[in-house]
């Protein structure tokens, strides 16, 4: 799964059409980081990349300050995919050469990534067979060629040589990200053979046929956890609340909507042995009416009393289960105030292996593409930047593996694995 995206600019006056496309790719939850050639920096400032992108540019490879905070061997190994766009007639010379030279001559050639160049030329210069052998080179390298289009170039002539826009980049990219239900042999898979259970999403505790207590939880976190275990290999079932999420794809889903019932569900599957890793996302409700009433509830009175009762603790009873039976737990504290006091309470009170905080408000965590948590267990923390939930997800499944294999509780495997729902 392509998550980390090097952005190469190259000196042309298409480089203002880079600054879309970081834009277009950081919308899709991807982390981008940009790269620019001296040539570039004529024509766009690395402060519009930097605003745009949230991380600092690089474009010198001879300098300390640069190398230190992020050196080009590092960032050849973060990058998952690099973009060269607008990809210069000189830079597809000096790439089909193998200069190094340069910070992005010398990360190209660290890379291992894929590289897609999006050429950006004059039409005379795009079809001199110079260029033409430099890319057929690169090309049978295995470099993906975004075909340049044919319109009124900046030198005022028409022809070949307009960089691909940037939508169209993007529908590229994404067209060629691997099938997410099938495996990638590439992909690393620390939690093969692990069987993982996700509670997501709100309840909804009723008051009559057509009122609930709820909250406003989106799903988001737990459905981009269940996503990113799947990806490192686990087995997943996911139990959802109400939400507006399709299914992921690979994942086996048990839809409830009251806390009694994910309660239920969740007891039954660990309870039946088997399940190795157990993390309640879902904001579950606290307490339910004592009576919910047969008939629609009318108004007419001037205040309405209701009658709460305690829900089950879900993560507690799992986390309280025998050795043997008991999964590696994590669990989640939303807090509007003292996030981490309230948290590592929580974590300690519940007796969980990693405790994930974040703080909620308006604007904050529920419902929000982006998240922040502060990570808890029992000898470490761990503070993850504001991110998209995709990517946040991934970062607290890598400490998970960490943590789970370093406490390393024999699984208790049993063949009654995978139960359906209602069993
Ligand atoms: O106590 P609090 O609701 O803040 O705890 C939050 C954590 O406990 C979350 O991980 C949530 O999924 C879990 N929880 C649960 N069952 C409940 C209440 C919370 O599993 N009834």
């Amino acid at each position: 799964m392509i998550q980390r995206i090097l952005l190469g600019v190259n000196g042309s006056i298409a480089a203002y059409k880079a600054a879309q496309l970081v834009r277009l790719l950081t919308g899709q939850g991807l982390e981008v980081r940009v790269l620019m050639s001296r040539g570039a920096q004529a024509f766009v400032t690395p402060l519009t990349f930097q605003a745009l992108s949230g991380q600092p540019v690089a474009s010198e490879l001879l300098d300390a300050g640069q190398e230190s905070a992020m050196g080009h061997i590092e960032l050849a190994r973060w990058a998952d995919l690099i973009l060269i766009a607008p990809a210069s007639a000189n830079s597809l010379a000096r790439l089909a050469v193998g200069l190094a030279d340069d910070l992005l001559g010398a990360v190209c050639l660290a890379s291992r990534a894929p590289l897609w160049l999006a050429p950006a030329m004059n039409s005379a210069m795009w079809q001199h067979p110079a260029s033409q052998a430099n890319l057929a080179l690169l090309q049978q390298r295995g470099a993906h060629l975004l075909e340049p289009e044919r319109g009124e170039l900046a030198c005022g002539e028409q022809g070949d040589g307009r960089m691909m826009e940037p939508a169209q980049i993007l529908q590229r990219l994404l067209a060629a990200q691997p099938d997410q239900s099938k495996p990638d042999p590439l992909r690393p898979t620390p939690l093969k053979g692990q069987r993982a259970l996700v509670t997501a999403g709100p309840t909804q505790e009723p008051l009559d046929p057509v009122r609930y207590l709820g909250n406003r939880s989106s799903g988001k976190m737990g459905y981009a956890l269940a996503e990113a275990l799947r990806d490192a290999g686990a087995e997943v079932c996911l139990i959802s609340g109400p939400v507006a999420l399709p299914g992921p794809a690979g994942v086996e889903r048990i839809l409830v909507e009251q806390a009694l019932q994910m309660h239920r569900a969740v007891l039954d599957r660990v309870q039946a042995g088997g399940v190795d890793l157990f993390i309640a996302c879902a904001a579950v409700a606290d307490y339910r009416p004592v009576r919910v009433a047969t008939e629609k509830i009318k108004k007419g009175s001037a205040s309405l009393h209701l009658e709460l009762q305690p829900n089950p603790d879900i993560l507690a009873e799992v986390a309280a289960l025998p050795a043997g039976l008991r999964p590696f737990c994590v669990g989640f504290a939303a807090e509007t105030q003292d996030l981490e006091q309230q948290a590592e309470a929580k974590r300690q009170a519940k007796r969980v292996d990693l405790l994930a905080a974040n703080r909620v408000g308006p604007g904050l965590g529920f419902g929000q593409e982006d998240n922040q948590l502060l990570l808890l267990w029992a000898d470490g923390r761990l503070e993850l930047p504001l991110l998209p939930k995709r990517q946040l997800a991934q970062r607290l499944v890598e400490q998970l593996v960490k943590l789970s294999a370093a406490s390393c509780q024999p699984p208790a495997k049993n063949s009654s694995w995978p139960l359906k729902a209602g069993s």
